[in-house]
C-alpha cells in the first residue's frame, strides 16, 4: 500500500490495518498471521482468563515477526488481572472497549503501554483524548459485536472524529475489501481495524460453520439487535427473529436479559451453533465470500486498495 503515517508510525507496521480483537476468533494464530502479513493483529482477550490471555501472548510472541496487541473490553470484572497478565508479559499495545479507560491510563502509562480506546461518537472520542490515548478506533454501527447506541455510520463517525480530535482516528466497521481501506482513508481515517472479514479467515479460531454463515450473507444478513441491554450485530437467525419480535412487542430488560443468557457468544462463534447462539458479524459479510488465509486476504486488500487508489487518480 505504501502507506507512512502516524498509525504506521505508533506500531511500527507495514500497512496500517489492524486484525480486530475478537472473542472466541482472534487467538494467538489470527493475530499472529496478521502481524506476520504487515499489519497490528490483536488477540482478543474478552474470551479468555489470564491464564489463558498468558498462553495466547506467548505464543503469538513466538509465532510474530513484528508487533503484536491485546483487546481487553473493560466491563469485565476481571479487567484489571487482564491487564496485569499484559503488563507481565511485556505487551506493549493494548485496545481498550466497552468502559472507560482513564481509570487504567496510568497503570498502562507506568508500563510503557500504548493504549488505544473504541468510540461510537465524538463525546467519546474526545474523552478518550484526553484521557491520555494514542488513538481511537471509531467504529460505525455496521460492525460485527457489540455497537454503540447511537447508531452512527462509519461513514459519518470517522470524518467528524478526524475534524474534532487531534490523535488519529482508526476506522472501524464495514470495511472488508481494499476499497473499503481506501475509503476510509479518504474520509480522515489513519488506518483502519477489520473484523467480520478476519473472523472468516482460515486462521480464525471461529467454527468452521461460522465462517461458512459469513461467507454465505448477503448484504441483508444481519440482524442487530438488543437495544435495550447493549446493541449486537450478528448474522440472522432463529435468535435474532425472536429477540425482534419481542423488542416489537415492547419486552422488558429483563425479558430480554433472560433470552440472552451468558454463552451464546460462544455457542455462536466458536461452538457454531447456528440456531441458539450469537453469530457476530457485520454488514460486510456481504462481501466476504471464500474462506482464506490471513496472507491471500492480505494480498486481496492490497491489490484491490492499489486499484481503487489510481481509479480515484482518475477523478
Ligand atoms: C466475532 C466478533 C467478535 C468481536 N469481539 C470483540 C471484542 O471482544 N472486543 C471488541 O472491542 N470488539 C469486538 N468485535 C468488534 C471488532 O473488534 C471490530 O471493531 C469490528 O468487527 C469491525 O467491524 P467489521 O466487523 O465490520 O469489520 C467483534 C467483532 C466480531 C465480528
Amino acid at each position: 500500500m505504501n502507506i507512512s503515517n502516524r498509525i504506521t508510525d505508533l506500531f511500527g507496521i507495514k500497512h496500517p490495518v489492524i486484525g480486530a480483537g475478537m472473542v472466541w476468533a482472534s487467538g494467538w494464530r489470527l493475530a499472529s498471521a496478521v502481524s506476520n502479513c504487515g499489519g497490528l493483529g490483536l488477540i482478543g482477550a474478552g474470551s479468555m482468563k489470564p491464564e489463558l490471555l498468558k498462553e495466547h501472548i506467548q505464543k503469538c510472541r513466538a509465532a510474530s515477526l513484528n508487533s503484536f496487541g491485546v483487546n481487553i473490553p473493560l466491563l469485565r470484572g476481571d479487567a484489571e488481572e487482564l491487564i496485569r497478565t499484559c503488563i507481565d508479559e511485556g505487551v506493549k499495545i493494548v485496545f481498550t472497549s466497552a468502559g472507560s479507560p482513564a481509570k487504567f491510563i496510568n497503570l498502562f502509562k507506568d508500563n510503557g503501554i500504548t493504549v488505544v480506546h473504541v468510540v461510537a461518537n465524538v463525546k467519546q472520542g474526545l474523552k478518550a483524548e484526553s484521557a491520555g490515548c494514542s488513538a481511537v478506533v471509531g467504529e460505525g454501527v455496521e460492525a460485527g459485536g457489540h455497537n454503540g447506541a447511537d447508531e452512527i455510520t462509519t461513514f459519518c463517525l470517522i470524518p467528524q472524529l478526524a475534524d474534532k480530535l487531534s490523535i488519529p482516528v482508526i476506522a472501524a466497521g464495514g470495511i472488508a475489501d481494499g476499497r473499503g481501506i481506501m475509503a476510509a482513508l479518504a474520509l480522515g481515517a489513519e488506518g483502519v481495524q477489520i473484523g467480520t472479514a478476519f473472523a472468516a479467515t482460515a486462521e480464525s479460531s471461529a467454527s468452521g460453520i461460522y465462517k461458512e454463515k459469513i461467507c454465505a450473507a448477503e448484504d441483508t444478513g444481519t440482524d442487530l439487535i438488543f437495544k435495550k441491554i447493549g446493541l449486537v450485530r450478528m448474522i440472522k437467525n432463529r435468535l435474532s427473529g425472536e429477540a425482534i419480535k419481542l423488542e416489537a412487542e415492547g419486552a422488558g430488560t429483563e425479558t430480554l436479559k433472560e433470552l440472552l443468557g451468558s454463552k451464546r457468544e460462544r455457542m455462536g462463534i466458536f461452538e457454531g451453533n447456528f440456531d441458539e447462539g450469537m453469530m457476530e458479524a457485520g454488514q460486510g459479510a456481504g462481501l466476504v465470500k471464500e474462506i482464506m488465509s490471513v496472507e491471500k486476504l492480505f494480498a486481496k486488500f492490497i491489490n484491490e486498495f492499489d486499484a481503487a487508489r489510481s481509479k480515484a487518480i482518475n477523478y
